[in-house]
């Protein structure tokens, strides 16, 4: 092809060559955009040329115009392309900048875990279900019916100040119920019972409420475990058995020192309190004691025909000897020093 040279004396295929050299070379999208400025922008060498038509022949100017307006095409296609090999360029060294350094040291994720009381209440579950006992739950919520009455606590019984708790007035009222937050774990005694036939062996673990002051061995909120056992011929040596067989299981000692004191609770005839040594003292760990007659009576079972032995398990108290830990309030404390050591 003939060479176009106008006015200006600028050759057109001299420009194509140039900025054809020029895209190549760019090195990024930065260098890329002012040569587009500079070839084809508002002031670029290409738009200067078709400035000059109107000074050509018309032969001359219809000839230069299709020539300068393909190249205008041309190198806007060089120019697209270029900044989409410079774009993946880019893209691909910002990955690779990325990559992961194995030999960098690990961030330590945190992992939760159980809590002391959860765990101590999984274990005692495993033991209890080993020996043929079912897992029966109640609310935290309770009647006084179910805490107290059926327990043979009526009323005006001094035995109601043992267990001093938290009274739901509102709800109660509502419903025409007096509504509590449950003192212990034995209410479930009942529900069960009204339930089910003998031959009966549950055990109950769960929070309970009291209305006291704390120490170091008391808490307003703990956890109690419930055992019942419901059958023909069921007797305090069965009692004594049971419980003595857990607890060397539980702390996987056969010679840890326990003993069992007579005592008294409204539900059970005769009553017992059993103790561990713990810190070189005798601390209370769980009330039992032979079903009153009188509580089987409430749920329609022949007290003649049927006996029953029942106990109260405090389990904070079992966490705190087998964890040697002589404060009840730190399960409480959400203090994570503490947690992070189970
Ligand atoms: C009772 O609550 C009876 N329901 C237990 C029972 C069940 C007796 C079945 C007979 C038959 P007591 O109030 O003693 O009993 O509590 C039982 C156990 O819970 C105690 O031995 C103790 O280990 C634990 N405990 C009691 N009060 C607290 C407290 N404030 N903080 C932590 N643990 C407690």
């Amino acid at each position: 092809m003939k060479d176009m040279t106008i006015s200006n004396g600028v050759n057109l295929d001299k420009i194509q060559k140039t900025a054809l050299k020029d895209i190549e070379k760019a090195a990024d999208e930065g260098a890329l955009k002012l040569l587009k400025i500079k070839y084809l922008g508002r002031k670029g060498k290409l738009t200067e040329i078709l400035r000059e038509l109107k000074n050509l022949g018309i032969k001359e100017r219809a000839d230069v115009g299709e020539k300068a307006n393909l190249l205008r095409q041309k190198l806007e296609e060089n120019f697209s392309e270029k900044e989409k090999s410079l774009r993946a360029r880019t893209k691909k060294s910002a990955i690779s900048e990325e990559k992961i350094d194995v030999t960098l040291p690990g961030k330590k994720a945190l992992i939760g875990h159980l809590h002391p009381l959860t765990k101590i209440r999984n274990e005692a579950e495993e033991i209890f279900t080993a020996l043929g006992f079912t897992v029966a739950e109640g609310p935290e919520m309770e009647t006084e019916h179910y805490n107290f009455d059926a327990l043979n606590i009526p009323a005006d019984h001094p035995a109601r100040e043992m267990w001093d708790t938290f009274w739901i007035d509102e709800i109660g009222a509502a419903k025409g119920k007096k509504f509590l937050l449950r003192t212990h774990t034995s209410p479930v005694q009942i529900r069960y019972m009204e339930r089910h036939q003998p031959p009966i062996r549950i055990i109950a673990p769960g929070r309970v409420f009291r209305y006291e002051a704390t120490d170091a061995t008391h808490e307003t909120q703990f956890y109690q475990l419930e055992g019942l056992m419901v059958d023909k011929k069921t007797n305090l040596a069965n009692l004594k058995a049971i419980i003595k067989n857990f607890l060397q299981e539980f702390f996987g000692d056969k010679n840890m020192e326990i003993r069992f004191r007579p005592s008294y609770f409204p539900f059970v005839e005769p009553g017992v309190e059993v103790d561990m040594k713990f810190n070189g003292k005798w601390m209370e760990i769980a009330g039992a004691g032979m079903v009153h007659p009188r509580v089987l009576e409430n749920v329609k079972l022949d007290s003649r025909a049927y006996q029953g032995f029942a106990f109260g398990a405090g389990l904070d108290r079992l966490a705190m000897i087998k964890y040697k830990i002589d404060d009840v309030r730190l399960f409480y404390s959400g203090d994570l020093r503490f947690i992070r050591q189970f």
